[in-house]
């Protein structure tokens, strides 16, 4: 088999047409976060400053929304939060999210070391290894979300890179904002103009988004917003135009 060839058949190519139990994590992991590059580690300072500015009220119930194999917007929520719920769909992602809880891999290390780096703030002088005994792992479909849940959420590389159709990106930005209280603070990251990805030979979709497409769809969710491109110029794989995050606090959701 030519293990680069998409997987689709037929003329699906919405999210539930897409291998995601198959998605391999460790693979993942390799691909792209073996090492800290630039655009993750301003990313990662750029939300650990928003959080420390918006924190929310103590007692707070985090959400990282298709959390997959990433644990650094987890530990971007982590001191803030009573509980933190890493909501996904693909089982193998599922299954490495438990291997990784609490002791998560030294792989990790540098992004955590990103936010301690900031003195005297509500991440120095933690253990995450410790506070991430209060962490714990949901399967679900984000289009399933439950509405107005969460104080704080994430939602990295997921809305644009879970779908080829443009409606199912929209979709996923209102089920992620809707699954907050209103005011809640959150963050999202997205890839730039992606052509989709492959994750062990498996071919993964993408909706080709720029930051006036985040910025226009959220505006009508939200309270607050900004929307920014994060690129160092690192081309650090084909075809990469670098990172697009937004950093606000939801609306409130319509019944
Ligand atoms: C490109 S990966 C991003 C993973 C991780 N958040 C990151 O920052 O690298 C896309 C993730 O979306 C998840 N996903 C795909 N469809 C989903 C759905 N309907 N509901 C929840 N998660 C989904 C996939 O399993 C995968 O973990």
């Amino acid at each position: 088999m030519d293990v680069g060839t998409p997987t689709i058949t037929g003329n699906d190519h919405g999210n539930s047409a897409y291998p995601w139990d198959s998605f391999n994590p460790a693979q993942y992991v390799q691909d792209n976060y073996a090492t800290l590059i630039e655009d993750d580690r301003q990313i990662l300072q750029m939300v650990r400053d928003f959080f420390i500015a918006h924190a929310p009220a103590p007692g707070a119930h985090g959400v990282d929304v298709g959390a997959g194999a990433n644990l650094y917007p987890m530990m971007a929520m982590l001191p803030f939060c009573d509980s933190v719920t890493l909501f996904e769909h693909s089982r193998s992602n599922l299954a490495w999210l438990q291997t990784q809880l609490p002791n998560f891999d030294a792989i990790w290390e540098p992004f955590w070391a990103v936010l301690a780096a900031k003195d005297d703030s509500p991440y120095s002088g933690v253990d995450p290894r410790v506070e991430a005994a209060k962490v714990h792992v949901q399967p679900g479909d984000l289009f399933e979300l439950e509405r107005r849940h969460w104080d704080l959420g994430t939602m990295f590389f997921v809305a644009e890179s879970m779908s080829e159709r443009p409606e199912e990106f929209a979709g996923a930005l209102e089920r992620f904002v809707h699954a907050l209280r209103p005011g809640a603070p959150f963050a999202a990251a997205f890839m730039t103009q992606s052509p989709g990805y492959s994750v062990g030979g498996i071919r993964y979709p993408a909706v080709s988004v720029t930051v006036d497409d985040v910025r226009q769809k959220l505006n009508p969710l939200v309270e607050e917003v900004d929307v920014q491109p994060v690129f160092s110029g690192q081309v650090v794989k084909a075809q990469y135009k670098g990172m697009i995050l937004a950093l606000g606090r939801a609306g409130a959701a319509i019944d």
